[in-house]
């Protein structure tokens, strides 16, 4: 079977990695005009390196879960498994999985606004960095903001329309275009899963739903695909 995955920050959130629009999260502590635009990054650099120096911390000092582990399993099965993930977490390599496609990026990835080079990123970015391609004053993480485009939507399009199964995992279905991936799958003839700790905003798109927190639901899912009974 085909199966196409999207995650989102509830994957990670038993890791102790903040998710965004539940209460306390980072979009209630910071302005996301100010941290996660392309305008707030040229009105302030230094708070947006502040901002992702913080994350990368964060991510650098937590384990992922078994959620993580179970979908890695899944991948290494003989069913033909896409990861795609909203999260700019490492947590699912860490886990295990490869070849994820991070359409908003990587928290541990850095890039320059002048030549487009990629680098490994430092634990502390700098908005003095200079670029170690081209050594213009132009680094910023490689994370996708709001107003820009996804990364590898091709890909990700092809996965979706070609795949026997959609599944979202704790994403709250707020941000286009990854919450209108199940319209594509359903329209072409896929089944839908939603897992998540509560009904997302695009719950009713979704054929079928497993409500509960990721590190139960998703290795429970994954063994039932498997065939496999725990
Ligand atoms: N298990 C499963 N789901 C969970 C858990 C958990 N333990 N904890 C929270 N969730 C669910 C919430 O119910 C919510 O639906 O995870 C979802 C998190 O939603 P958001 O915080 O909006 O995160 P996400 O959907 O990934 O945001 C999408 O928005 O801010 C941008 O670029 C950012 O990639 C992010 C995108």
């Amino acid at each position: 079977m085909k199966i196409a995955i999207l995650t989102g920050a509830g994957i990670s959130a038993e890791s102790g990695l903040g998710t965004f629009r539940d209460e306390n999260d980072l979009w209630t502590q910071y302005d996301l005009e100010d941290v996660a635009t392309p305008e707030g990054f040229a009105r302030d650099p230094a708070l947006v390196h502040s901002f992702y120096n913080a994350r990368r911390a964060n991510c650098a000092s937590a384990s992922h879960n078994v959620a993580h582990e179970a979908l890695a399993r899944l991948e290494k099965s003989d069913h033909v498994v896409t990861l795609i993930t909203q999260n700019i977490d490492d947590l699912h390599e860490r886990g295990g999985s490869n070849d994820v496609i991070h359409m908003h990026g990587e928290l541990m990835r850095a890039l320059c606004a002048n030549c487009d080079h990629r680098w490994d990123a430092p634990a502390e970015m700098q908005a003095t960095d200079t670029c170690p391609s081209c050594t213009a004053t132009a680094t910023r993480p490689d994370v996708v903001w709001f107003g820009e485009i996804p990364y590898h939507m091709d890909a990700i399009m092809l996965a979706v329309s070609e795949c026997d199964l959609f599944v979202a995992i704790g994403t709250s279905g707020d941000v286009y275009p990854a919450a209108g991936l199940v319209d594509m799958a359903t329209q072409a003839g896929a089944d839908t899963l939603e897992i998540n700790l509560a009904p997302s905003s695009r719950a009713n798109a979704f054929a079928r739903s497993l409500i509960g927190p990721a590190t139960t639901t998703v290795p429970q899912w994954v063994d039932e695909v498997l065939g496999q009974t725990r």
